[in-house]
């Protein structure tokens, strides 16, 4: 749909693709649901899927970050063991497979040489394939055995953000289909659940201003900023600062919070910005036990944390969604801090120097 990649009143794509991630997210439950209204995946996949002794995801910056999450909830939920792996290094480094191995490429453009150089080597070895991509009929598609669709209209700016949070829903409905081909009962409603995120999400995306004040209060003077969590929370500090890294230029790192104290710590200087996820109940005291310790050393701490685990001193708290899949809305605030710093410093948002869209060379 042309009007689809038309910026509109949006002065950016980024900003217009933060802003469509609610919709992504009910286009999706729309595609994906069945004539019962029910989220399912089509049977020959998931019979692969659970036939599989091992899952391994392939995949490349933001897509591998969305697999970080993905192989929490297919093990959590499907308990199926899952890898995942950088393409680059999968292809010269192939790590002893397992027996039965499945593999799944994740790629938003489904071009991406890294994984595609992976894709053709575990062909030769025999191994199935199923590809996430937001587009069809692109070459990780085609030479995979199965594809599974994004349905995130097209993502035009080369930060990626829609795609990272529909990979984790559909990812999500993968995990929960796995489980129910399983016989494991699940307490909860993945569609409901899922509608409840879309909610949120639009909820975040009203929140601009008060994103945009946190960056100019944090990120305006800064050459450096940390981002630590823990559990699922550390994946996403990892994909908050690449999103700030590619298009603002300010050098981030993201962090898992027990892992400050073993050098990075070292780093912390007076005023250095520290951007803390809290989402989760089993690490919410230890993850502010973290915050305490980069205090101590000068840091300027920014806490956002999840409603019912907040405290006075958090900067922004999300309204509470299921705990498994807090990544697909306190990313949001990260893209938008991202947004506004790039913005703030007078940077080519949609197209960051030295990047490209899609990265068709190894
Ligand atoms: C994300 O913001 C990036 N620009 C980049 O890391 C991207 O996710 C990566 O190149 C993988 O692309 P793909 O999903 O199209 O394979």
């Amino acid at each position: 749909d042309a009007s689809d990649i038309e910026k509109g009143t949006y002065p950016h794509y980024m900003l217009k693709e933060i802003d469509e991630q609610p919709f992504v997210m009910r286009r999706i439950i729309q595609k994906y649901q069945d004539e019962n209204g029910q989220l399912t995946i089509a049977p020959e996949m998931i019979a692969e899927v659970i036939n599989a002794d091992r899952l391994y995801i392939i995949a490349c910056g933001t897509s591998y970050h969305a697999g970080l999450v993905g192989k929490q909830l297919i093990e959590k939920w499907a308990k199926i063991p899952v890898e995942v792996h950088v393409a680059s290094e999968f292809s010269y480094n192939m790590p002893l497979l397992s027996e039965k191995p499945l593999f799944i490429y994740i790629s938003q453009s489904g071009e991406t040489a890294d994984s595609r150089a992976v894709l053709v080597q575990t062909k030769k070895l025999g191994h199935k394939a199923i590809t996430i991509t937001n587009v069809p009929g692109s070459t990780l598609s085609r030479e995979a055995d199965y594809t599974l669709l994004l349905h995130a209209g097209p993502e035009i700016a080369v930060a990626s953000t829609k795609a990272y949070t529909a990979q984790i829903a559909v990812l999500a409905i993968l995990a929960t289909a796995a489980a129910k081909a399983k016989g494991i009962a699940l307490d909860f409603d993945l569609k409901k659940e899922l509608g409840i995120i879309a909610n949120v999400m639009e909820m975040l995306c009203d929140a601009k201003e008060e994103m945009e004040k946190i960056a100019r209060e944090y990120l305006s003077m800064t050459r450096n900023c940390f981002f630590i969590g823990r559990a699922v929370d550390y994946y996403v500090c990892l994909e908050g600062a690449l999103k700030l890294k590619e298009i603002s230029y300010i050098q981030a790192e993201g962090f898992a919070g027990g892992e400050l104290k073993h050098g990075t710590i070292a780093l912390i200087e007076d005023g250095t910005p520290v951007i803390a996820l809290a989402t989760q109940e089993h690490v919410n005291l230890s993850i502010r036990g973290n915050v305490k310790e980069v205090v101590a050393r000068g840091a300027n701490p920014c806490i956002i944390s999840m409603r019912g685990l907040e405290t006075d001193e958090d900067r922004y708290v999300i309204p509470a969604v299921h705990p498994m899949l807090t990544p697909l809305v306190s990313v949001v605030p990260l893209q938008l801090i991202a947004y506004y710093a790039a913005l703030h410093r007078g940077c080519d948002v949609d197209k960051p120097r030295n990047l490209a869209k899609s990265v068709t060379v190894e």
